[in-house]
């Protein structure tokens, strides 16, 4: 598989516009608001009694998910249906051939069915890069998770949760709880963070759970969770992802609640109008009380709609970069 770099400009086109959306890594704070920006006009499509907009109308939307997933699959299948586009989704199996063949025999057929968009999850780092890299170039290729390396989308959206209940970044404290080691969700929100200014952001978890080196991200790193979380604005919890785990990496599952589970009394230690995120699926009573889960601080809910506007963002600017170039490469040949 070829080696993740996302500085170079694969998912920009010629002028600077999104034409893939793979990582955060390397994309300017422009650009980020632009999606934040073009998300929040389309919220108010979710709220209209007819829930459509014609942008993406004659277009073919294709996810193709090699890993299970409920929310991210179907708000980006509601995204693409509220943009008038064509949608499938396949559920690809990747217990029986082996990688390379089973994406490279996956792509091609969709190239003959003449998509025009993939939204890809899969459970190998980078291979939404690779995707990216060798399919035909009017394919705009989206990921919607790459094993532990990037969820671009989820990053987004939980910058315009945070964006729309603190009004901005710049002087916000915001804390990631938990499985930091195996969570891509953790990966672009740091990303994001960075590039939109935020000045304090903080991790935490057990020392098990956190990437060596993760400071190289401007992060502040703790492993107690009173002391991450005193004072801070957003506390965003992460799922044990117990299916990307080796081996004995935590005691039990009691005894990382607690010492890191978000109850209503360690809560407390933050800022009283702190918000309370989580990509989801929640575990209660592993990594969240339902008290907090379902409580007045909790946005959890509010992040799933927020996805779907997010989503309708992206599709509709990366098909119109993917348009852009092609106007731009047949004018450069004549
Ligand atoms: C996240 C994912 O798949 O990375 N969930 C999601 O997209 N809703 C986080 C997780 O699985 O814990």
């Amino acid at each position: 598989m070829t080696p993740i770099d996302a500085k170079r400009p694969l998912q920009l086109n010629d002028q600077g516009q999104l034409r893939h959306f793979l990582s955060l890594d390397g994309l300017p704070r422009e650009l980020l608001t632009e999606i934040l920006d073009t998300a929040d006009s389309f919220l108010e499509v979710g709220a209209r009694a007819v829930k459509k907009v014609p942008l993406l109308r004659g277009k073919t939307v294709c996810n193709v998910f090699f890993e299970n997933s409920t929310r991210t699959r179907t708000t980006f299948e509601l995204a693409a249906q509220r943009l008038s586009a064509d949608v499938i989704s396949l559920n690809v199996s990747t217990s029986s051939t082996s990688k390379g063949e089973t994406l490279f025999d996956t792509l091609r057929n969709l190239e003959a069915m003449a998509a025009d968009m993939f939204v890809v999850r899969h459970a190998d780092s980078g291979a939404a890069h690779f995707i990216a890299e060798h399919v035909c170039p009017e394919v705009a290729i989206i990921n919607g998770g790459d094993g532990r390396h990037a969820h671009p989308t989820q990053g987004m959206l939980d910058m315009l949760t945070i964006r729309r209940h603190k009004g901005g970044f710049e002087n916000l404290s915001v804390a990631i709880v938990g499985d930091i080691l195996h969570s891509r969700v953790a990966r672009s929100n740091m990303l994001a963070l960075k590039a939109l200014g935020c000045p304090d952001i903080r991790v935490i978890g057990p020392k098990t759970l956190l990437p060596v080196g993760i400071e190289q991200y401007g992060v502040k790193v703790y492993t107690d969770l009173a002391q991450g979380l005193k004072d801070v604005d957003v506390v965003i919890m992460l799922r044990l992802q117990r299916e990307r785990m080796a081996g004995g990496l935590l005691p039990s599952e009691g005894e990382f609640y607690r010492l890191f589970g978000l109850t209503t009394a360690r809560l407390a230690g933050a800022k009283p109008d702190a918000i309370v995120m989580h990509p989801g699926p929640i575990n209660r009573g592993v990594e969240i009380e339902s008290a907090v889960a379902d409580g007045a601080h909790s946005v959890i809910l509010n992040q799933v709609t927020y996805g779907i506007a997010v989503r309708m963002a992206v599709l509709s600017m990366a098909m119109s970069g993917q348009n852009a170039q092609r106007q731009f490469e047949q004018e450069n040949a004549q």
